[in-house]
């Protein structure tokens, strides 16, 4: 049984890769889900806004952490709301590089074209095996039009390649208006990898309270559903390898995700549920399930259900939101 595949120019033994999250924060953990059989670790993000921060108070020549500085930059979180700094998350990073065998990716979240982009090629000398660059932007401006954001992703993206000879993943959100052509265009600036997608993390209304309340809601294998749609629709028409992220959860997520044309599927609530050792759990079932259905490698399945092979296309089009209003019966 071959469960062998490449990502990001890497020749992994199979496709479970361990998302960014708190998981990786402390290096018995890094070594935990190396022994669980994880095939790459993702480290969380260092963020834009820590790291201009950061940047800020160096040219201000200010203590960052110095209280008349935070008044000036009140639109910044708080150092204290980031479990590491910009400087102890390149020491992490290090320590980890040391501490396991298995490919650490660095994670950098940011929304604009900027210096903190610098830290790419830090996280590059600090040992990262590969960079996943997260573009979280929430598009509240009225002024702001949508190819504006768009120009401004894909020259973030050039900007991160620019500095670094690693690959790179880009990890995006599926709200742009035209998302087949904003990941072509992120694939022609250079992207080695697409990781779909991010969760995007709604607040909730305390009624009583009158406040917007902030609850971390771990996924289940219904938000799978989204990525495999676009990941059907990318698969063989962009050179960037694909990962998905978002309601994996058990074998048969990952069987899904690879027949819709992921390279790798990553795993975070799964295994905060559950701890690492479920990692070893989905990988003898994802064997089992190729071995009862006859799939000598993944190779071979890898997006025979994409958009271009599947026999019903239709799937992925208008058509079967016509065809599934129609088709409603009690
Ligand atoms: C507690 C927590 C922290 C996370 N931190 C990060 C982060 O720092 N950077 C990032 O790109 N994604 C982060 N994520 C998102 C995950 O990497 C992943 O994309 C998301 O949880 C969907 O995957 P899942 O369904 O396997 O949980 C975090 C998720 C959780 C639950």
């Amino acid at each position: 049984m071959d469960l062998s595949t490449e990502y990001l120019g890497m020749h992994l033994p199979h496709p479970l890769v361990v998302g960014a999250s708190p998981l990786s924060d402390e290096l018995d953990g890094v070594r935990r889900l190396e022994d669980a059989g994880a095939a790459a670790i993702v480290l969380r993000s260092l963020f834009e806004e820590q790291i201009t921060r950061e940047q800020m108070a160096e040219h201000m020549n200010l203590d960052s952490h110095a209280e008349s500085f935070a008044e000036a930059t009140s639109y910044f979180p708080s150092p204290h709301a980031f479990a590491l700094g910009p400087f102890q998350y390149l020491e992490h990073l290090r320590r980890c590089k040391d501490a396991v065998h298995v490919p650490v990716i660095a994670s950098l979240n940011g929304a604009t074209p900027g210096g903190w982009i610098e830290y790419a090629r830090l996280m590059q000398q600090a040992g990262a095996d590969a960079i996943e660059l997260n573009l979280y932007r929430i598009a509240t401006d009225p002024d702001t039009a949508g190819a504006d954001i768009e120009r401004q992703a894909i020259e973030t993206v050039r900007e991160v390649k620019r500095a670094v000879t690693i690959p790179v993943a880009v990890k995006v959100s599926p709200f742009y208006t035209a998302f087949a052509h904003v990941a072509r265009e992120m694939d022609r600036a250079g992207a080695d990898a697409l990781v779909l997608f991010n969760r995007f993390y709604q607040p909730d209304i305390d009624a009583e309270a009158l406040a917007a309340t902030r609850t971390l809601l771990l996924s289940d294998s219904s938000e799978l559903r989204l990525r495999l749609h676009w990941m059907a629709i990318l698969s063989g028409r962009v050179r960037a390898s694909l990962a998905v992220t978002g309601g994996v959860h058990r074998a048969l997520d990952v069987v899904k995700a690879t027949m819709a044309g992921a390279h790798v599927t990553q795993m975070v609530s799964a295994l905060l549920l559950r701890g690492p050792g479920h990692l070893r759990n989905v990988l003898q079932e994802l064997t089992l399930w190729m071995q009862e259905h006859e799939w000598a490698s993944l190779v071979g399945m890898r997006g025979n259900m994409s958009l271009t092979r599947v026999p019903d296309a239709d799937a992925y089009e208008r058509a079967n939101y016509m065809l599934m209003l129609q088709g409603w019966r009690d």
